[in-house]
């Protein structure tokens, strides 16, 4: 036989029994003969690549090569659902919807999985392209990797174009074992579903169980009068169609037929379908797999076209939600913003919203990945939740702006500076030192109330300060000469003689308040406490043991890693740095610290590491309870890690806490603390 006729043959052969393993769960050949073919079909096509199509499959195995999703143009609109939360809202919709259609018509009620939406292209039977929802007229061409599914067809036996919409997803028990391998980067499947597809290795993507399930068929000839019928012939082409489906009429001749043309879902009268889906909503726990409700169509191909659409959604469908969200709100604006150590964070600016008892106006949206996952922009309406005490996050997209949809694009480039945006590991870092947003965003943080504590001047007065050109760096907030604000607005004389105090009195803070409000990379609170601690009490020993750059001397410090050890060696022999703290010395901060006072306390909490959460009667605020462990020679941090060993939570604890208890952290309340401190 000749070559080429031989890898199409081994082609066909080795697709169907991938479908036959992967769809149907009924393999006709043992693994070992799977491999077999499999080999002699990769030989075959390493040597005569010029026969090698792109839907053979061995592509599901994803390149090593470096992917690019391109923009493509939808060639079918990819619209969003309407919504109800209530049952009595769903029973009005279908009532509402009969008596639109003026007959008796059927309903299907589908569930509506949370994954990651897909529009799959066949031309000519094949995989042409896929691509993700996008702004619903232009996604991104995840192709390659969606190769990557066994349970997608590449080759059909329909020879007319057609498409296909789906929801790629990750099982719930897939998700914990995989979650791992990304150091549990994403918080739920949808969000692995969702970065995988946008993985740039495919043979990366290959290893990820992801899933799918059809929901939508779009074919040029012999269209089918209803529903069930695109579901039936995309069934027949090998796609996956989700067998929790069911069928409801008040016609019991079409609800027969029905059953004979698909006999694997459930059918029933219309009015049945009200029970229906409220079982459905109590099974949901059982299901390993992710829904966010169940969506009911009509399944009456004229009737939707009478129906139609607005430009958001079809009127002849609509989702039943499970969860009234958290809150709802409209993102008016995204914007990038630099921290002090070149971070770039993007933050969308919200339509102001109730939730969980305060106004939220700002969510962080992470980083650049997270926006793809999200695709989100502007004008989107979202959903969004605050969990414990950090900013409010947005979790998904539930519609596009309708009148200008898009995708926020990253900058390259930071909008302070314009210097090239480097990304290092999950996110984008401006590296220009002399940056004006770093250097403002230094000053904001050494004068905060954790910091130096210099409350008169806040971040308002600051951006003043800095927009004037009165204070250019750290040093000049103790240079400037304060009376100079009387020929401003809004500063009277009490105010100016204010900032000058404040200022004064911060020259007292100790050195290692001092040390830590700098913001040096690698040096918060607990890392400067930790310095001190090992006797490296004053700035000179901390300088002179840089100068040697002998990692050891930082490294053997208890709970610094390398990378600590040589961000301090990098900063404290950095001229830059080295000169403003010399500034400072001059100007009269602490660069060594005091004697410890002999405070006659027994050191009881010596070694131990506490995280606070949530509120108290008694140590309100929580630095009180924070004093109380360090006087005792406890250390205090504000995050929850493997090193932390006993979280103080009071009323609300947040986050911190399950996270603590995941870390086997002893978990301490209020009366236990109180007590350990008699
Ligand atoms: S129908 C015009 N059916 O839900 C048809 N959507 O909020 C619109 N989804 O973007 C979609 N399961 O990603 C439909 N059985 C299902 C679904 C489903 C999940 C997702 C889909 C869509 C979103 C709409």
């Amino acid at each position: 036989m000749d070559t080429k006729k031989r890898i199409d043959q081994l082609s066909t052969e080795l697709l169907r029994h991938q479908y036959l393993y992967n769809v149907k769960n009924e393999p006709e050949i043992s693994d070992l003969e799977y491999d077999r073919l499999f080999d002699e079909l990769l030989n075959l096509e390493e040597q005569n690549p010029q026969y090698a199509s792109e839907n053979s499959p061995t592509k599901r195995v994803g390149s090593d090569l470096d992917n690019t999703f391109p923009e493509k143009e939808h060639t079918i609109p990819v619209l969003s659902l309407d919504k109800e939360y209530t049952g009595e809202g769903l029973e009005k919709w279908v009532a509402k919807t009969m008596g639109k259609a003026g007959k008796n018509i059927g309903f299907v009620v589908e569930e509506k999985i949370d994954g990651a939406s897909i529009v799959l292209y066949y031309k000519m039977g094949r995989l042409d392209n896929a691509l993700t929802r996008g702004n619903g007229l232009v996604g991104n061409d995840v192709t390659e990797n969606i190769r990557t599914i066994k349970q997608i067809p590449l080759i059909t036996g329909e020879t007319s174009d057609f498409a296909v919409r789906g929801e790629i997803f990750i099982s719930k028990s897939d998700f914990e074992n995989y979650n791992r391998k990304f150091e549990n980067r994403y918080s739920n499947p949808r969000n692995l579903a969702a970065g995988s597809l946008r993985n740039i290795k495919s043979s990366v993507v290959a290893q990820i169980p992801m899933n799918i399930l059809v929901y939508e068929g779009y074919f040029r000839e012999n269209t089918a009068n209803d529903h069930i019928s695109i579901l039936r012939r995309l069934k027949d082409l090998n796609f996956k169609i989700n067998p929790n489906t069911a069928f409801f009429c008040a016609d019991s001749e079409s609800v027969s037929l029905t059953k004979n043309k698909f006999p694997e879902i459930a059918t029933g009268s219309i009015d049945e379908l009200s029970a229906y889906v409220k079982e459905r909503m109590k099974t949901r726990e059982t299901l390993d797999y992710d829904i966010d409700g169940l969506v009911i169509k009509i399944n009456e191909i004229d009737v939707r076209e009478n129906l139609g659409y607005t430009s958001h959604h079809p009127r002849w469908a609509t989702a039943f939600k499970f969860d009234a969200p958290t809150a709802q709100t409209i993102v008016e604006n995204i914007r990038i913003q630099v921290g002090r150590n070149g971070r770039v964070t993007p933050v969308a600016t919200l339509k102001p919203v109730r939730i969980a008892g305060s106004t939220v106006s700002r969510a962080t949206l992470h980083n650049q990945e997270y926006i793809e996952i999200l695709e989100l922009g502007t004008g989107d309406r979202v959903d969004i939740s605050k969990r414990g005490d950090i900013i409010p996050a947005v979790d998904k997209v539930i519609d596009k702006n309708s009148e200008n949809p898009s995708v926020f694009k990253f900058p390259g480039t930071c909008p302070f500076c314009l210097s090239v945006l480097i990304k290092d590991g999950a996110h984008h870092f401006c590296k220009n030192r002399e940056c004006p947003e770093r250097i403002k965003r230094s000053i904001i943080y050494f004068v905060a109330k954790d910091q130096m504590d210099i409350d008169t001047i806040g971040k308002k007065t600051i951006d003043f300060l800095f927009s004037k050109g009165f204070i250019k760096n750290i040093p000049d907030i103790y240079k400037f000469n304060y009376d100079r604000l009387l020929q401003e607005e809004g500063y009277k004389e009490k105010k100016v003689e204010n900032i000058k105090k404040s200022i004064e009195k911060s020259k007292t803070q100790p050195f290692s308040r001092v040390l830590a409000a700098l913001g040096f990379d690698g040096l918060g609170k607990a890392a400067v406490s930790d310095l001190i601690k090992n006797g490296f009490d004053s700035i000179d020993k901390i300088i002179s043991a840089a100068a040697k750059r002998d990692i050891e001397i930082f490294s053997d410090i208890e709970g610094f890693g390398e990378t600590t050890a040589r961000l301090l060696i990098d900063h404290f022999n950095d001229r830059e740095n080295l000169e403003k703290i010399e500034e400072l010395k001059k100007i009269g901060l602490n660069f060594k610290e005091e004697a410890r006072v002999e405070t006659g306390i027994p050191a009881v909490f010596a070694g131990q590491l506490w995280v606070i959460t949530g509120s108290f009667e008694n140590f309100n605020p929580r630095s009180k309870a924070a004093k109380e462990i360090e006087k005792r020679g406890g250390r205090v941090s504000t995050s929850v890690s493997s090193k932390t060993t006993h979280l103080l939570s009071g009323s609300s604890p947040g986050s911190k806490l399950e996270k603590a208890r995941k870390q086997k952290s002893a978990i301490i309340n209020e009366a236990q603390f109180s007590d350990m401190l008699k």
